[in-house]
């Protein structure tokens, strides 16, 4: 996978969706940062949804919608899901402590991550979901080395 090249798939419905995360899970190292890019609805959270379950994770994956944070202890890797949604200011990321969570071993899966710009980690991948006509459309990019390595992993 050369540096910065693409892994896109069509999600018919959510089975769809929930079937991608189970490959997308298996390709993700500790550490990665992913931001989940779309719309209200898209399925940035049914996709998180999907991750935790593949790993065997039975429990509810709810929306951080006021928490800003769900954190998951999964098949003996971290994760950090934020919804940074209602966000007023960036400045919040810092204030919150949630600079602690970037501790190179948990996974952070990050919605609306521009309502953090300038205080978030950088993305070892950018996922994006897009609604379709129908379904969805998923497309992801790789913007760092591990992100490139873990993006090598989809494509075999
Ligand atoms: N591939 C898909 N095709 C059609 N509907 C989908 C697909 N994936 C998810 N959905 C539906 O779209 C909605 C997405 O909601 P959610 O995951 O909360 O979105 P977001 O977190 O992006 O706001 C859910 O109702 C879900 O059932
Ligand atoms: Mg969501």
């Amino acid at each position: 996978m050369p540096h910065h090249s693409r892994f896109v798939a069509d999600l018919a419905d959510e089975a769809a969706t929930l079937a991608v995360a189970g490959r997308l899970v298996q390709a993700m190292q500790p550490g990665l940062v992913v931001y989940l890019q779309g719309d209200l609805g898209a399925g940035k959270t049914t996709l998180v949804r999907g991750l935790l379950r593949a790993l065997g994770y039975a429990g509810r994956v709810k929306s951080p919608t006021y928490t800003l944070l769900e954190s998951y202890s999964v098949a003996g890797r971290e994760w950090a899901h934020f919804d940074l949604y209602r966000m007023q200011d960036a400045e919040e990321w810092d204030a919150a402590g949630f600079r602690d969570e970037f501790d190179g071993t948990k996974i952070l899966l990050i919605e609306w991550p521009d309502k953090a710009a300038g205080y978030l980690p950088p993305a070892d991948w950018v996922v994006t979901l897009v609604r379709m006509d129908e379904g969805r459309q998923l497309q992801l990019v790789a913007q760092s080395e591990l992100g490139e390595i873990c993006g090598h992993a989809l494509q075999s």
